[in-house]
């Protein structure tokens, strides 16, 4: 085993991007990355990278084949490496005590006791998947209950990257965390591991606590960032309804310094695979404290949400004289936001579902998430067309829905689109990067989010 050698188990959204960084920052270490699906380590070593993110290919180009690899042997991974990140999947859990809520950490437990069965030599084992707070406690425990008198180190390094600007997060993160148990052993392995993003991050940026405190961090952080859009979110229906606007709200809460300014855009909901299952497992953890008010005041979060992905159905509906059965409705946008073709928990979903239920007929444009949309709505009952072109999902559709912010959006020409479509032509704008006035002279009637409509009719 080679002292500067890392593995990575789980080659998804996390452990892709991450890996390629510290394998581009620190050429002296030898990074592997390790995962039982073999379509998407195939896809690593392609030219088609299995996720899209601005940057990530010219970045595992760097380092791929030199210190950077892809494998399917998990086990020789475990063997080879000193260091070993787990970043496997941890979702919602859909059976047994604490279903819909607590975290599923089969995957992770598997991989652990992997770990275990295949080392020959004392390893630090780093927690980058987001868990419940006291996993790393268990984890121990199953390492530790190996037979060989291995000893095995636990960190929790979580990882607080944003889809759609990973690269750029990585590169220049807002804060590394890193918990460890205060023990020797523990300490040690700490330095091992600051040591590594000190190539690239300032020290003052590595920030070092107890292993409870940085699985709660993550957890916490995502809940507050995902109770601010909520928060907004809430007020945009009161806008509709009071003839306040939504972004001018926004634009004078976010200017006082206290507030801040980040993460106050309304929109149709937030997505991704992370903010409702780590809100949910939060919940749960509350409630398995006997805090139920506590619980009770962060489950309000995901329900706000779900709520906001329904009014904007509704809102469709409602503005179309009360049926959209049969009408063509181009979908813009299914990924859960721009710069990445990730549709995990996509508001898109639920919206589409919705709108199929009342007997619509989309058309779905997406740059870059068609694929995923497709497997997303294979289920759904309903007439659905992919389309690789917007003005092609614009033809004779009665309405549009915007449901994602690709900047490209901002740029087509919407004379012609409205010259394609059916008439009244509706515009329902789920995130507000429109330009509502010029599209209502074109002759739309424009629903933008939180804002008063302006139509025709
Ligand atoms: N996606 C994000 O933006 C983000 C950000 C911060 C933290 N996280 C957390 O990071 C973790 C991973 O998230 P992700 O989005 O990368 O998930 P993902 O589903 O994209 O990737 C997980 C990968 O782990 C692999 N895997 C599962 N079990 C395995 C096993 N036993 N051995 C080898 N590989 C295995 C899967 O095949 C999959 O490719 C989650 O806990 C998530 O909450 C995600």
């Amino acid at each position: 085993m080679d002292k500067k050698s890392i593995l990575c188990i789980g080659a998804g959204y996390v452990g892709g991007p991450t890996m390629a960084m510290i394998a581009a920052q620190c050429p002296e270490y030898k990074v592997t990355v390790a995962d039982i699906n073999a379509e998407r380590i195939a896809g690593w070593n392609s030219d088609t990278l299995p996720i899209y993110e601005p940057g990530l290919k010219e970045l595992v180009e760097k380092s791929r084949g030199r210190n950077l690899f892809f494998t399917t042997d998990v086990e020789k991974g475990i063997r080879e490496a000193r260091i070993i990140f787990v970043s496997v999947n941890t979702p919602t859990k859909t059976f047994g005590s604490g279903a819909g809520k607590a975290a599923d950490l089969q995957f992770w437990e598997k991989s652990a006791r992997l770990i275990a069965e295949q080392a020959g030599e004392d390893k630090i084992v780093v927690e980058k998947s987001t868990l419940p707070v006291r996993a790393a406690e268990a984890i121990h425990r199953i390492l530790q209950s190996n037979t060989k008198g291995l000893n095995f180190a636990v960190l929790s390094n979580p990882e607080f990257l944003a889809e759609g600007t990973a690269v750029a997060d990585l590169e220049n993160p807002d804060r590394v965390l890193i918990g460890s148990m205060v023990t020797p052993e523990g300490h040690n392995a700490l330095e091992e591991l600051v040591e590594i993003y000190a190539h690239w991050v300032p020290r003052e940026k590595i920030l070092t606590t107890n292993v409870w405190s940085s699985e709660m961090s993550k957890l916490v952080s995502n809940a507050m960032l995902a109770q601010r859009i909520s928060s907004i979110n809430s007020i945009s229906a009161l806008c509709e309804k009071t003839g306040a606007d939504i972004s001018e709200v926004s634009h004078a809460v976010g200017m006082d310094s206290r507030v801040g300014s980040k993460f106050l855009r309304a929109g149709v909901g937030f997505g991704g695979s992370c903010f409702k299952k780590d809100i949910l497992n939060l919940v749960y953890l509350c409630e398995c404290c006997n805090l139920h008010e506590v619980a009770a005041y962060w489950e309000q979060v995901v329900l706000m949400n779900e709520y906001q992905k329904r009014r904007f159905a509704e809102r469709i509906v409602k503005n179309m004289f009360n049926t959209i059965s049969g009408k063509r409705i181009a979908v813009f946008g299914f990924a859960f936001k721009a710069d990445t073709g990730d549709t995990r928990e996509s508001p898109a979903i639920h919206i589409s579902e919705l709108l199929l239920g009342e007997c619509a007929t989309l058309a779905i444009y997406d740059p870059k998430a068609l694929a995923n949309a497709k497997a997303d709505l294979a289920g759904a009952k309903g007439t659905i067309e992919y389309c690789s072109d917007p003005y092609e999902a614009a033809k004779d559709a009665h309405a549009i829905a915007l449901l994602t912010d690709w900047k490209e959006f901002a740029g087509y020409d919407y004379r012609k689109i409205f010259s394609l479509m059916e008439k009244p032509a509706f515009l329902f704008d789920g995130r507000n990067i429109l330009n509502h006035k010029e599209l209502f002279e074109i002759g739309f009637n424009v629903y933008p989010l939180g804002k008063q409509e302006l139509t025709h009719l």
